[in-house]
């Protein structure tokens, strides 16, 4: 009979298998896919796996502690933490274009991830601890995600910027993804079962390049810290009102370069919009705006526009998908 449990246990069984006493290495996203694949592997070779985890900056509240201190406490996995967000910040500064911050935000998410996997391989060999190479780099390709891609190996590009296909020759990995047979509501399970914080088990899809493509305008520090504020709100009521389930996501986007006037507090302000971007759908190929109830809405829009200071206008974005797409950018 199916049940998550012998599932789980049967793909650990195969991964050590496969594994043997070679070290593996797994890019961690704070994405679902990505830490069941971690958890999975780190249940079967334990320390012989080395998780690198790129801090771009551009994560919503909460979700760099969630996989540095949650997802370690609860897997015990080897974590390696690179703080990339100032070099993020800088490669984006004075960029505004879409397709521009998404290219670079990629590019450089590369470069960070290759060099910590030549560190991690370097500190191995110079350990001297075993003769055993790091062979393995672990992705969380799914079953849908091989379909798409014509049941190639080159799953792994779909989500471009996780992909790490672009390696350079001295960095030749072998592929081992452990959830390719697996649709998400059974790696959620399997996620479940190995312990994986139920935050990051049952997270909403959120895009690689983050928050970098939910300002539209340039990305600073300081407008990151507006969406960041923003978001956590609309988040922490769309969840209080029992709709994680009903909403397949929520992006929250900040109208850097818009601004408008408002009175808040004491006096007339001039400051920028936030658009609530609640989304249904089955695929995320086409979607519909979620009918949220309004008083939810209220309760985000007051909060929001209390709480931050530098937002003066929450506007709700009632657009389906086509002609919109999900996020804005
Ligand atoms: P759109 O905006 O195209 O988004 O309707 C469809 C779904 O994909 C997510 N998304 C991304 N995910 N890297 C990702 O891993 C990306 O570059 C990216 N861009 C969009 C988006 O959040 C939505 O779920």
């Amino acid at each position: 009979t199916w049940t998550s449990g012998n599932v789980a246990e049967q793909l650990v069984e195969d991964v050590r298998a496969k594994v043997g006493k070679d070290r593996v290495l797994c890019g961690l996203s704070g994405g679902v896919d990505s830490s069941v694949a971690a958890a999975l592997v780190q249940r079967a070779v334990g320390d012989q796996l080395t998780c690198v985890f790129v801090d771009h900056g551009l994560l919503r509240e909460g979700e760099a502690e969630q996989v540095e201190e949650d997802f370690v406490a609860a897997t015990g996995v080897d974590l390696v933490v690179v703080d990339a967000r100032e070099r993020f910040l800088s490669a984006l500064a004075g960029v505004s274009d879409p397709e521009e911050k998404r290219k670079i935000i990629g590019r450089e998410f590369i470069r960070v991830f290759e060099q910590a996997a030549r560190d991690v391989v370097r500190a191995h060999e110079a350990s001297h601890e075993d003769d055993h190479p790091v062979r393995w780099l672990v992705q969380g390709t799914l079953y849908p995600d091989v379909v798409e891609s014509g049941g190639g190996t080159g799953a792994a590009n779909i989500k471009s910027h996780h992909n790490v296909g672009g390696l350079p020759d001295d960095l030749q990995f072998e592929l081992i993804e452990p959830l390719r047979a697996l649709f998400k509501d059974e790696v959620r399970q399997v996620g479940l079962e190995l312990g994986v914080p139920e935050g990051i088990v049952w997270r909403q899809p959120f895009p690689g390049p983050g928050l970098g493509i939910r300002i539209v305008g340039e990305v600073t520090a300081d407008r990151l810290d507006v969406l960041r504020r923003a978001d956590a709100i609309a988040r922490a009521e769309l969840t209080a009102a029992g709709l994680d389930r009903d909403i397949w996501q929520c992006p929250v986007v900040l109208l850097a370069d818009v601004r408008s006037v408002g009175v808040q507090g004491d006096g007339r302000t001039y400051g920028h919009p936030v658009v609530l971007r609640p989304v249904s759908s089955e695929d995320a190929m086409t979607a519909d705006w979620t009918r949220v109830p309004y008083d939810v809405l209220a309760r985000i829009s007051s909060r929001i526009t209390n709480e931050v200071p530098e937002v003066n206008r929450v506007v709700l974005d009632v657009t389906s998908k086509p002609p919109g797409t999900i996020e804005w950018e």
